[in-house]
């Protein structure tokens, strides 16, 4: 419907992107469920039609009144979407007008101006992301792959190869697709693309950008979806690796690399929250970037936290996380009874508790494993309402006399109902 409404104004209308490399790489036996397609309007002459793609989103939606419209002016785009529609499930179109960018200064938002396909194919990041199939074309004619820079061969020979030398100074979060559609597709990084990568990593423009808050907020909120995207992965770890050992962490900050202690704490911690946040009521991906930014200096924690609008309480988190880890690990130790470890962990949250155990030794790790397998899940006999109909009046005090109770199951001191009411009755 899409190329009919663009054929009808004279417009070519291109599938490009990721929906080409997915269908060039679908394998017969398996089939390929497109959620997320882009389209690009080209072959317009007049200066009225670098809306076009606005123009076909909005023709589209007359057609299909189910579909939600989004329009992004600023960048001459506009999306369709579908969700849970009995026909097309969920789908995700974008339509754009055929465009080139240009970066007014490193790692900063595109800017845009209307030109050919070809270019609109150039601003890509990799050979097999550069490639588009004509939808529009004469009734009968085989419909031509554009490609114009190799990504079929690459695709052969499985390399993800960036298009231009600066394709990463521009933008960063290349560097961390780059990883994930090599092990994400099992393809290698092509050896130049590498040093393409080193080169910007060692320009240090990425650390200049974060010093002088010269970044745009939208690259902070692409590279935290790229993290994301990588994080919650099932290949997350083999991601990870490939990313230290290109020195990626740095994009992040200066500093951070992937030592082996940090490698050894995001599969330890990854190990804590599946024992004990089974359910995933915390965001496990989420976890894994706070370990990372965990292993900063506690000063800069907040700051990179803040960089990558991580949400308040994680930011708060990383921030008092210090702070957080010496008093456990400086009160831990003394505590003789079972109530005491409770009485003193329990103020803290299970996020701050796992975090504080992967940075701890292991003294105090056992401890923390104890707590939760052992002592955080323990209950008293006796609840409130309990307290009532045994005919305690309430009031304020029941929360003391629950908190012995319950500091006397956890010593040993009640083990039933029977024990706690005589207990209270002392
Ligand atoms: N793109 C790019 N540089 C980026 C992000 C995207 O050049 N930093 C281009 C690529 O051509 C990519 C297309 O925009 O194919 C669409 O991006 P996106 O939907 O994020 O990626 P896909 O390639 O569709 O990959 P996926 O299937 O993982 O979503």
């Amino acid at each position: 419907q899409a190329a009919q409404e663009a054929q009808e104004r004279g417009w070519h209308l291109y599938l490009v992107g990721g929906a080409v490399r997915d269908v060039l790489l679908a394998d017969e036996s398996q089939p390929l469920l497109l959620e997320d397609v882009d389209l690009v309007v080209d072959g317009f002459h007049r200066a009225a039609d670098v809306g076009a793609g606005v123009t076909l989103a909005k023709a589209l939606r007359e057609r299909y009144p189910n579909a939600r419209l989004d329009v992004h002016g600023a960048f001459q785009t506009a999306a369709l979407l579908w969700h849970n529609d009995p026909v097309l499930d969920s789908l995700w179109i974008d339509i754009a007008t055929a465009r080139t960018e240009f970066y007014p200064y490193p790692a900063a938002n595109p800017e845009v101006e209307a030109s050919s396909i070809r270019q609109d194919l150039y601003r890509r990041d990799f050979t097999i992301n550069a490639m588009a199939a004509r939808l529009t074309g004469r009734r009968g004619e085989a419909l031509p792959l554009l490609d114009f820079f190799g990504g079929m061969l690459d695709l052969r020979s499985r390399q993800i190869r960036v298009l231009h030398a600066n394709s990463f100074i521009e933008d960063p979060t290349r560097i961390y697709r780059a990883v994930r559609f090599a092990v994400r597709l099992g393809f290698e990084l092509e050896p130049q693309t590498q040093d393409y990568i080193q080169y910007a990593l060692e320009s240090g423009v990425y650390e200049r950008s974060l010093g002088a808050n010269t970044r745009a907020p939208a690259l902070e909120t692409r590279l935290k979806a790229e993290l994301k995207y990588i994080l919650e992965a099932p290949y997350w770890q083999r991601a990870f690796q490939l990313i230290g050992s290109l020195g990626a962490l740095r994009c992040l900050h200066p500093s951070l690399k992937l030592d082996p202690l940090l490698w050894w704490r995001v599969r330890l911690i990854d190990r804590w929250l599946r024992r004990f946040d089974p359910d995933q009521t915390l965001k496990h991906w989420q976890m894994r970037l706070e370990v990372l930014i965990a292993h900063l200096e506690p000063q800069e924690r907040g700051k990179v936290a803040e960089n990558l609008q991580l949400p308040i309480d994680s930011i708060e988190r990383l921030q008092h996380l210090g702070q957080a880890q010496t008093e456990v690990v400086e009160s831990l130790p003394q505590c003789q009874r079972p109530s005491e470890v409770v009485l003193l962990l329990r103020q803290y949250k299970l996020p701050t508790l796992v975090l504080i155990a992967v940075h701890s030794y292991r003294a105090i790790r056992r401890k923390l494993w104890h707590y939760f397998t052992n002592l955080a899940t323990v209950q008293a006999p006796l609840n409130g309402n309990d307290l009532k109909r045994l005919g305690y009046k309430p009031g304020p005090h029941y929360k003391e006399m629950l908190d012995a109770l319950l500091t006397a199951t956890l010593d040993g001191v009640i083990q039933d109902e029977a024990d706690a009411q005589a207990f209270l009755e002392q």
